[in-house]
């Protein structure tokens, strides 16, 4: 980044400690950040996002000394932060310090999602405000993730006292939740793979069928406006394409990776969603993407914007 942006830092920071909102940039997608351990801040999150209240938010923390007051690490945890963080893992432990992260930011359950963010300008934020952070995905309730500044302004950017422009976001999904309570759970697949984890940890059970339907984990999540249609093969007339490897090009299609990367896949994925969706198209067909490590992340996405995950 050519300019400084010291001020806008600063900015941010002084907005955080007034109970008001920020537009954050992140390494996974654009976040809406309140000072974790004010309710009121908080609500406003949930406000602006129409989020029903009883969805924990995440705590990010500039570093793992932070984390650990905040949360109970145990050797797990202790493994994959060493590895992951900064980065696209969040981590659901006992919680520690009940206030540094309000009854609210966490719906009131007993324990508490913690990231370190990878991305400068949240890492620059972070420390600059001193304490953690709670940032969902910076869309409005239902609606895909944003992944460039202007769909994170489009989305809530009117709650917003300050804002940030970090560029598009390097990973484009959501990071990876794993809970580490009795056995080690993935809740959600993301950037840090299934086998990049286990490696560290052993096997991870599945989430339950209730963790599965608890909010943030809704059917239609990350949903556009268009029926999606997966693994299709070609559009249907009307529909736009997503398409995912060699393709022909045309003005209703988007190819997610012409080569075939799942990294580029996913960097895209919400971006393109919500391109295809403005063209106001009867459905939205999405070629087949492998299920590999990165994949699993990305069908996961695309099965909730078709609406197949309750
Ligand atoms: O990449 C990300 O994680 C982005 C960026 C902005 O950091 N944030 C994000 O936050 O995706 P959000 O609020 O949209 O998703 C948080 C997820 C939800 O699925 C929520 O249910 C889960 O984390 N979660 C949070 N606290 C939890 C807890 N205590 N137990 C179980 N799940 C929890
Ligand atoms: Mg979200």
């Amino acid at each position: 980044m050519a300019q400084d942006l010291e001020p806008e830092i600063d900015a941010a920071a002084a907005a955080l400690r007034g109970g008001g909102l920020v537009i954050l940039p992140t390494e996974t997608v654009y976040g809406l950040a309140a000072d974790a351990a004010d309710p009121r801040a908080v609500a406003a999150v949930y406000e602006a996002k129409g989020r029903p209240s009883f969805n924990p938010l995440i705590a990010h923390v500039a570093d793992l000394a932070t984390a650990r007051r905040i949360a109970r690490f145990d050797d797990r945890a202790e493994r994959l932060a060493e590895a992951f963080w900064p980065g696209p893992l969040t981590l659901v432990l006992p919680v520690g310090d009940a206030r540094a992260v309000c009854d609210l930011a966490r719906a009131g359950l007993d324990t508490v999602a913690v990231r370190a963010p990878a991305h400068p300008l949240a890492r620059r934020l972070l420390a600059a405000f001193g304490g953690p952070v709670v940032a969902p995905s910076a869309n409005r309730s239902g609606r895909p993730s944003p992944t460039t500044f202007a769909d994170a302004l489009d989305e809530t950017g009117a709650s917003a006292a300050a804002t940030l422009d970090g560029g598009p976001c390097a990973v484009g999904l959501e990071s990876t939740v794993v809970a580490l309570l009795d056995e080690a759970r993935l809740l959600r697949p993301g950037a840090v793979t299934r086998a990049q984890i286990e490696a560290l940890i052993g096997p991870l059970a599945e989430a339950e069928a209730d963790a599965k339907r608890s909010p943030g984990r809704l059917a239609r999540h990350y949903a556009p406006q268009a029926p999606v249609r997966l693994n299709a093969a070609a559009p249907e007339p009307g529909e736009a394409y997503l398409a995912f490897g060699p393709a022909p090009a045309g003005e209703t299609i988007w190819n997610l990776s012409p080569t075939g990367d799942l990294r580029e896949a996913a960097a895209n994925l919400f971006a393109y969603l919500r391109a295809a969706d403005r063209t106001g198209p009867s459905g939205i067909a999405v070629a087949p993407v492998p299920q590999a490590g990165l994949g699993e992340a990305i069908n996961d996405r695309l099965k909730r914007a078709a609406g197949f995950v309750g």
